[in-house]
């Protein structure tokens, strides 16, 4: 049995976990730095990092204790190198080097969206990894679907041109005056709101560059404009007995179209298994909504279980755990690709 040691600092989580070959999750700490940033309504690079340095190493120290490994047990690192913050990354990276020489064991530089993507084999999943899958990855960074073959290579399909799903509901939310993050607190408020109350717009795209098909792709900035109208015109929709409403409608119109086009996927690709991961994926709706679609489609659904959905270490250790990633050798020679996107193999 093999065990990886998992770390990831891309953005605002503070994370390590160690995974064995066989999947096993045998420790996942995460600390969140949410509190941090909250004040200011979104997440502060210098903040990130300066609060990664302080708390990795004793972040790394619980999952080993906790995972009930020495050192020695150990037999390789996995670190998120891209895509996310410069000076977050940084933070994770160079602590996996360094841990990586000292303990002369293999360094596995792992892609954060396809670390999300194959959270959904994590824990209890229903998945059959030998199954073609198409996934939907939505975060407050990322909204993309791809495509996962059998020989376990990720191919990107689409992904939004501007917003992130998370990001319209964190804007969404900042509008509203509900706080941060934006998607947990728009859940809350649309608690026995109408989702069909107001016609927020849906976000059609059509046309997308890198090849990518524009009837797989994303567009949110214009919900968030149309949100922001809406409360202009509006004056009263904040109100008790409207503010429900507004916050369903403008829920439905994120979660719909997340529908809609991963059941195109499913649709353009024949592919018999679906899957959902990311922090938007915790979303209840979302996931109702998933479900439903997969039982109409007959097709088999694996959404994310929610301890995996936000960033954490293990879906990092987990990638390398089952082989995929990429060993860097020598060792000093990873560097952070802060923009690169899935499926981009670079030396
Ligand atoms: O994956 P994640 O933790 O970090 C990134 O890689 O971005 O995702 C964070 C995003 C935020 O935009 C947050 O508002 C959203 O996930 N989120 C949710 C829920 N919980 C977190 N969105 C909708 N419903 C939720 N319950
Ligand atoms: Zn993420």
């Amino acid at each position: 049995m093999i065990h990886f040691l998992g770390i990831e600092t891309s953005c605002d989580e503070t994370a390590a976990a160690v995974v064995s070959s066989n999947g096993r999750v045998l420790s996942n700490i995460v600390y969140s730095q949410i509190a941090d940033h909250a004040p200011f309504g979104g997440v502060v690079p210098e903040i990130a990092s300066r609060a990664h340095v302080e708390l990795l190493p004793g972040i790394v120290e619980r999952a080993l204790a906790e995972a009930g490994l020495d050192w020695a047990e150990i037999d390789g690192i996995a670190v998120t190198s891209e895509p996310g913050l410069a000076s977050s990354l940084l933070v994770g990276v160079t602590a996996a080097k360094a841990l990586a020489s000292r303990l002369d064991r293999p360094l596995v530089a792992v892609n954060h969206i396809e670390a999300h993507l194959r959270s959904v084999f994590l824990g209890d999943s229903t998945l059959d990894p030998a199954a073609p899958t198409v996934a939907l990855v939505v975060s407050g960074g990322h909204t993309c679907l791809i495509a996962l073959a059998p020989d376990g290579a990720p191919r990107l399909l689409g992904q939004t041109l501007d917003d992130a799903a998370g990001e319209a509901l964190d804007k969404g939310a900042k509008l509203m005056g509900l706080g941060y993050p934006g998607g947990p607190a728009i859940e809350a408020a649309a608690a026995g709101g109408d989702p069909h109350r107001i016609a927020f717009p849906r976000g059609g795209v059509t046309s997308a560059a890198e090849s990518l098909d524009p009837g797989l792709c994303f567009s949110f900035s214009g919900l968030k404009t149309a949100l922001r109208y809406h409360l202009r015109d509006h004056p009263e929709a904040l109100a008790a007995e409207h503010r429900p409403h507004v916050a369903a409608s403008y829920e439905e119109a994120v979660v719909s179209v997340l529908v809609e086009r991963l059941e195109a996927a499913l649709e353009k690709t024949g592919a018999p298994q679906a899957a959902a991961a990311g922090g938007v994926a915790r979303n209840r709706r979302l996931r109702a909504r998933l479900t439903e679609m997969a039982a109409r489609r007959g097709v088999r659904l694996g959404l994310a279980a929610p301890e995996f959905c936000a960033d954490n270490a293990a879906m990092v250790a987990a990638v390398a755990a089952a082989g995929h990633g990429r060993t860097v050798r020598p060792i000093a020679a990873l560097e952070i690709r802060p923009s690169a996107p899935i499926g981009l193999d670079l030396p």
